[in-house]
């Protein structure tokens, strides 16, 4: 096979080449939706166990892509991985999601925070990637993932998932100088990390800052992009080549300040219609998205026009085909299948 016949869609398409029609993965698609995933729980019920040991992470991994053969495979891990390699320690709890305890409050403990050494603390990542790779071969893109500094400094802040960020917002707005050290220190970790997973195989690396939409504009440009540019220019300068996504959700208000953090494809969620998404990110900006994930729960036929619509709006470059944040607990299997199905039948 040919070095360009080799390149899978997705990847192409990352890199604004022609495509026949857009590749499709989902955010999420590893996890509760699927029953083979919840029996994999009930026998491990860690998910610290499930995400750090190799075996069952690839494994995780792989289940939509046996299931469905989606044109991306984004390994089974969580955003908070790699706090404990710097210091902060965390689980996940049943029915309450992310704990880091003790919460990071004091200037004490953001002075003693450690730069991220993924050879050491991440070791299983590099198998996992590994692994992924040599499994999906040119079948499929291979895509690592990490959090943006402003939504784990949030979950390391507030201790746990947040309705309305108080406390971190709290520290933004009386001790501001404080926090800055505490998202620069993210960001050189997290710049290591996108490299250290490149390194291991991911193709294509998409960064979640999932929680900067409750920033105001004023205050994503004071604390949210100025720390996408700081991870984004670090890993340019050493990998130059591999597509950088950014996520946030509930980014309407902020999309055209997503693109200057200097990314390649900015994923748009679905409160914003994709064709104006299209108009005002302009020709160069690659898209990814935007089906509300609550479609999925509607009819086939609703779940067809709907992905139609998203790709008709996107159009015939540039775009991968996603829904506009993860998968729902509860989605039926076989909408995700259709979903799947739908995309990867249309052509341009
Ligand atoms: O996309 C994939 O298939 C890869 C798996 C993945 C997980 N977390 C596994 C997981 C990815 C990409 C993430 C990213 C992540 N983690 C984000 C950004 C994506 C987004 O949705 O905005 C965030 C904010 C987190 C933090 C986090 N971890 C949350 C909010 C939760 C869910 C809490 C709950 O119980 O509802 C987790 C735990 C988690 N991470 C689960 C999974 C499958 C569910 C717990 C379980 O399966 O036992």
């Amino acid at each position: 096979m040919s070095e360009s016949n080799g390149v899978p869609l997705l990847l192409k398409a990352a890199r604004g080449q022609k495509v026949d029609r857009p590749p499709v993965w989902m955010m999420r698609q590893a996890g509760r939706y699927m029953k083979v995933y919840r029996d994999l729980r009930d026998k491990y019920p860690s998910f610290r166990d499930r995400s750090e040991n190799p075996d069952l992470a690839i494994e995780i991994s792989l289940q939509p892509w046996r299931a469905f053969q989606p044109d991306g495979v984004i390994m089974f891990s969580d955003i908070l991985t790699p706090l404990p390699g710097m210091g902060i320690n965390f689980d996940i709890v049943e029915s309450k999601g992310p704990v880091i305890d003790p919460p990071i409050r004091t200037q004490a403990q953001i002075d003693n925070l450690r730069t991220l050494d993924p050879e050491e603390s991440l070791p299983f990542i590099k198998t996992i990637l590994n692994s992924l790779r040599s499994e999906v071969g040119n079948q499929s893109t291979v895509l690592g993932f990490v959090g943006a500094p402003w939504t784990l400094a949030a979950y390391a802040i507030e201790g746990k998932s947040s309705k309305n960020y108080s406390v971190i917002k709290g520290m933004a707005f009386s001790q501001p100088q404080m926090l800055h050290q505490f998202l620069a220190h993210i960001a050189d970790s997290i710049a290591i990390y996108i490299r250290y997973q490149i390194d291991c195989g991911a193709q294509v690396v998409q960064m979640f800052d999932s929680w900067a939409g409750e920033l105001s504009p004023q205050d994503y440009e004071t604390f949210a992009l100025p720390y996408h540019q700081r991870v984004v220019k670090q890993v340019k300068e050493t990998h130059p080549d591999t597509p950088l996504i950014l996520y946030i959700s509930g980014s309407a208000g902020i999309l055209e300040r997503m693109s200057q953090s200097g990314v390649d494809i900015v994923s748009v969620d679905w409160t914003l219609d994709m064709a104006e998404a299209r108009a005002r990110l302009g020709q160069d900006m690659k898209v990814q998205g935007n089906m509300d994930p609550g479609v999925l729960f509607g009819s086939k036929d609703f779940i067809r026009d709907r992905i139609l619509d998203t790709i008709n709006k996107a159009g015939d470059s540039g775009h991968i085909m996603n829904l506009g944040h993860g998968v729902l607990v509860g989605t039926p299997e076989e909408n995700v299948e259709h979903f799947f199905a739908t995309a990867k039948e249309f052509r341009y």
